[in-house]
């Protein structure tokens, strides 16, 4: 078969943008509706349409949704929280900032997910939430999760930062855990610039969660809204009208965004064929957003200076939280999280990528 040849390099992340959506943001300035406004609800209406869940709260950042989270869950001083250490440390530097205790489970070496069968052996008396993410988009299992604990007693938290129209049971991330959060940061399948979403369980939290994002009022009461009373002290995490124009206009893209990430991801699932390079585990019923493709090489330095001479860029994106000083008490042996921080490696799979440069890829991972 005859060698295919690219010009450009082939970027890992990339943020997509609709067409024409500077006018539209200049259209703001000139009505002068900046600050929250009718397209951040125009925009939390569509993302509640997508997930099929009512109880969505937008704001303006992933960090912010998990922030809420985490303050909705009401923890009191024994309380613990079980969390993974392979993610962005948006996942947990809340959690330390807000002094809540936490214990790092460890991840599965073969989905770079949290193990279940770690969490279960962490999980005492005091435990009050299980923090996961779904890495790359690849969902964890969340009622495999609720059956090894008190769903009751012990709340899940879903870091849905790159899981955007990922399934479990056929069933849109969104409508599994107690608390959802999204991000619609610069390089996610769909960008705001900055942007979040938390999805809740319960309305009552939903509720309360739209009073924390804003000072602790409600922004749609009439007259002024700030001679109400304060109950709960809140923050200014709601997500501007510039920012929720440019996410509005991007949901009409969304499934088209999602599909083709699907669309490489999966041609790379059916085709990189090389003993050196291990593919992620995929379960029947969960079906993965693929924001990140990821693999597992033997030498990471080795492997990049191979995509590198290629034109392709690979990169690891994160890396165990515990590196890190402020989580330096915290450090333990975490045999699978090793195994991934040693070895894995994201290759470009987004909307960007034609089915030639995904041809492209295979071709030079399978002789690499
Ligand atoms: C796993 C994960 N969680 C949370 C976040 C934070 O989202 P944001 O940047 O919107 O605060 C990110 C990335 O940005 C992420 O990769």
């Amino acid at each position: 078969m005859k060698s295919l040849n690219i010009n450009k390099e082939i970027k890992l992340l990339k943020p997509h943008y609709p067409i024409g959506i500077g006018k539209k943001v200049e259209e703001l300035f000139k009505l002068g509706q900046l600050t929250e406004g009718k397209f951040s609800e125009k925009f939390e209406k569509k993302l509640s349409k997508y997930l099929n869940n009512d109880n969505c709260v937008l704001v303006n950042s992933g960090t912010s949704a998990l922030t809420l989270a985490y303050r909705l869950l009401n923890l009191k001083n024994k309380d613990e929280v079980i969390t993974t250490p392979f993610t962005c440390m948006a996942t947990n530097e809340p959690l330390y900032n807000d002094k809540i205790k936490f214990k790092f489970c460890d991840i599965d070496p073969k989905t770079g997910n949290a193990s279940i069968e770690s969490i279960k052996k962490l999980i005492n008396k005091n435990t009050k939430a299980i923090v996961v993410v779904h890495w790359g988009g690849l969902p964890v299992d969340i009622p495999k999760l609720k059956k090894i604990i008190n769903p009751k007693k012990i709340k899940i938290i879903e870091d849905a930062a790159h899981a955007l129209g990922a399934k479990i049971n056929k069933k849109k991330i969104g409508n599994h855990g107690d608390y959802i959060c999204f991000s619609f940061q610069a390089i996610k399948h769909i960008t705001s610039g900055d942007g979040g979403l938390l999805v809740c369980k319960k309305k009552s939290d939903a509720k309360k969660a739209k009073l924390l994002r804003w000072f602790g009022l409600n922004r749609n009461v009439k007259g002024n809204k700030w001679l109400q009373d304060i109950k709960y002290s809140g923050y200014k995490f709601h997500l501007n009208n510039i920012a929720s124009r440019i996410g509005y206009e991007q949901m009409k893209f969304v499934n088209k965004i999602i599909k083709t990430h699907q669309r490489n991801g999966k041609f790379f699932d059916r085709n990189i064929k090389n003993k050196k390079v291990q593919l992620i585990k995929k379960n029947k019923n969960l079906i993965s957003s693929y924001w990140l493709y990821s693999i597992l090489v033997d030498s990471k330095k080795k492997f990049k200076a191979y995509m590198k001479k290629n034109k392709i860029e690979c990169d690891e994106v994160s890396f165990r939280n515990d590196r890190y000083t402020i989580f330096k008490k915290y450090r333990k042996k975490l045999k699978g999280t090793d195994y991934f921080n040693k070895h894995m490696l994201n290759i470009p799979t987004g909307w960007w990528v034609s089915k030639k440069e995904a041809r492209y890829i295979v071709e030079k991972i399978n002789k690499y």
